[in-house]
């Protein structure tokens, strides 16, 4: 059986470093958080647990004495930031770095008295995040309605940026409905392609297998497009959380087999489902 893993499959950069950071910090010993669980994967945030590691609630920052904590790729508002350092706690910034840059857009260009719109999703932490570093309150538009919507008082100029996660086009129909309305607006576009990246990479090893594998917890909404991505163009695609989940009934006309995985799915899982199908078929 010939086995084509996608390069993409699993963390991306970010969540990977954030991760990472987590395991070199409790390494060390001592009193280790996170602030709020580290990745959407049970698994991984019990393992650390193990190692001594504890999901922080945002109520409980005030009550700690001592520790250090590790701030996720999502990243936090700035307030959150000094409410750590002020509590002469040791903090950890794994915040990614794409979310960092739009972080100093947004201070810098709130500073200069730009009105910041962000267009994301308002509940989501990171775009809460992106909100806590404008000087002046950020606005967070999500859908077209709410473009149409707009009004920026006083004639302010205008900063949109973007959640990294949000779908491009979307982007481009909001932007032009806001640019449309006769302000002044600058746009970076901070979209991250990491999330297309892997879609696309999926799309491609799925149109040249005869079956293909899908990994990702059954809640993770990245997992599941990423499974319909890969159903259109290969039939035999199958969707699991773990090994324990493989029931290969492939027919004998199956000679290769693509693997990719959700963003929240650990490496030693993506690599334990390799390596039994490597070996058994
Ligand atoms: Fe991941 Fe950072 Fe992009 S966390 S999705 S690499 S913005």
């Amino acid at each position: 059986m010939e086995v084509i893993l996608a390069e993409s499959a699993g963390f991306c950069f970010g969540v990977k470093r954030a991760v990472e950071t987590v395991y070199e910090q409790a390494a060390g010993g001592g009193r280790i958080y996170t602030y709020g669980p580290i990745i959407h994967n049970e698994e991984v945030v019990s393992d650390l647990e193990k190692k001594g590691v504890r999901v922080l609630k945002e109520e409980e920052l005030d009550d700690l004495q001592e520790g250090t904590v590790i701030i996720r790729s999502h990243g936090v508002p700035r307030e959150v930031q000094r409410r750590i350092r002020e509590r002469s706690l040791v903090c950890v910034d794994a915040t990614c770095p794409f979310v960092k840059r739009i972080h100093k857009i947004v201070e810098k260009e709130s500073r200069a008295g730009k009105q910041i719109v962000i267009i994301g999703n308002p509940g989501h932490p990171e775009v809460e995040g992106i909100m806590g570093w404008s000087e002046t309150p950020a606005i967070v538009i999500e859908t077209a309605q709410e473009a149409e919507n707009l009004h920026v008082s006083g004639d302010r100029d205008i900063c949109l940026v973007s959640q990294t996660t949000f779908n491009y086009n979307k982007f481009q129909e909001l932007v032009e409905i806001i640019q449309k309305k006769g302000y002044n607006v600058s746009v970076a576009n901070t979209i991250c392609n990491a999330t297309e990246e892997r879609q696309a990479e999926a799309k491609l090893i799925a149109s040249q297998v005869d079956a293909m594998i899908v990994i990702g917890g059954t809640h993770s909404s990245n997992t599941r497009k990423l499974y319909e991505i890969c159903r259109k163009e290969c039939e035999y695609t199958c969707f699991i959380q773990t090994l324990d989940d493989l029931q290969l009934d492939f027919p004998d006309s199956v000679f290769r087999v693509g693997i990719t995985a959700g963003a929240s799915t650990p490496n030693y899982i993506i690599e334990e489902v390799q390596n039994y199908v490597r070996i058994n078929f």
